[in-house]
């Protein structure tokens, strides 16, 4: 079922976002070499607890284990953290999180460098993110959803990368996962149509290799068949008459 949100359902939506938004940031200026991603995943999991209400939203959703997804550079989501996975520099890293407030979820996720990185890897990460900023540029009442995937997939192949085809971004709300599905690639004017008030997470999945993956046997990780880097960054946002507003917005000073 797609849903409409109301004015009091965005307002603990808008507040699960800002949440999540600050635990990004924070998650994002902590991944330095020498930190595990489990040592991540207890910062997240005590920042989330520490607001009102608060709950991480994946701990538990289908038996997942943690706060977090932590993806390493192959990995392209859903990388559970780990205290024998060891940032160091040169990695890529793929942070992922949920909260929940009131019963009402936002989703968003970010790639960052672990110290320095070639400019090829700063390049798909900058990619990516301008996949996800256009895909939420092609939203407003009215859009489909094929006009979202269509902008995301013509940036990400545009500059030579290739997306995920076999994961997708999502309606979100009182169920973590909700109707529409939100493919990352597309054709103008298919799908679902956008109303107003729909509340959607859009995720970009970008490898720099082929676009094929794998699920590794702990049945979460999946990572690129061939072994390329893999990016991902996501948003939570409303539908309005004018465009997307974004509900998981960082504080200012991370991307
Ligand atoms: N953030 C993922 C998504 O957008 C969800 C992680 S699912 C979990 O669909 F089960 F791993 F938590
Ligand atoms: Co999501």
């Amino acid at each position: 079922m797609i849903t409409v949100k109301s004015a009091r359902e965005l307002e603990l939506m808008g507040r699960a976002g800002r949440v999540v938004g600050a635990t990004l940031a924070l998650v994002a200026s902590r991944a330095r070499p020498g930190v595990s991603t489990a040592d991540l995943d207890a910062l997240a999991e005590e920042f989330i607890r520490s607001h009102d209400g608060a709950t991480p939203s994946f701990k538990g959703l289908y038996g997942y284990p943690a706060t977090l997804c932590t993806s390493l550079n192959d990995e392209v989501v859903h990388g559970i953290p780990s205290p024998r996975r060891v940032l160091r520099e040169g990695d890529v890293l793929s942070v992922d999180v949920g909260a929940c407030i009131g019963g009402f979820h936002a989703d968003s996720a970010l790639t960052v460098p672990v110290g320095p990185v070639p400019p090829a890897t700063e390049a798909l990460l900058r990619t990516t993110d301008a996949a996800l900023a256009a895909g939420i540029a092609a939203v407003r009442a009215g859009a489909q959803v094929g006009d979202i995937g269509h902008a995301v997939q013509q940036v990400a192949e545009d500059a030579g990368y290739s997306v995920v085809r076999e994961l997708v971004g999502h309606g979100i709300g009182s169920a973590f996962h909700e109707e529409p599905q939100v493919p990352n690639f597309g054709a103008p004017r298919k799908g679902v149509r956008l109303l107003a008030g729909m509340t959607i997470a859009i995720e970009p999945m970008v490898n720099a290799g082929r676009r094929e993956v794998r699920t590794l046997p702990d049945k979460w990780t999946v990572v690129t068949a061939d072994g390329s880097l893999s990016a991902h960054f996501e948003h939570t946002v409303v539908v309005t008459d004018d465009g997307a507003r974004i509900l998981t917005r960082r504080p200012a000073s991370t991307s």
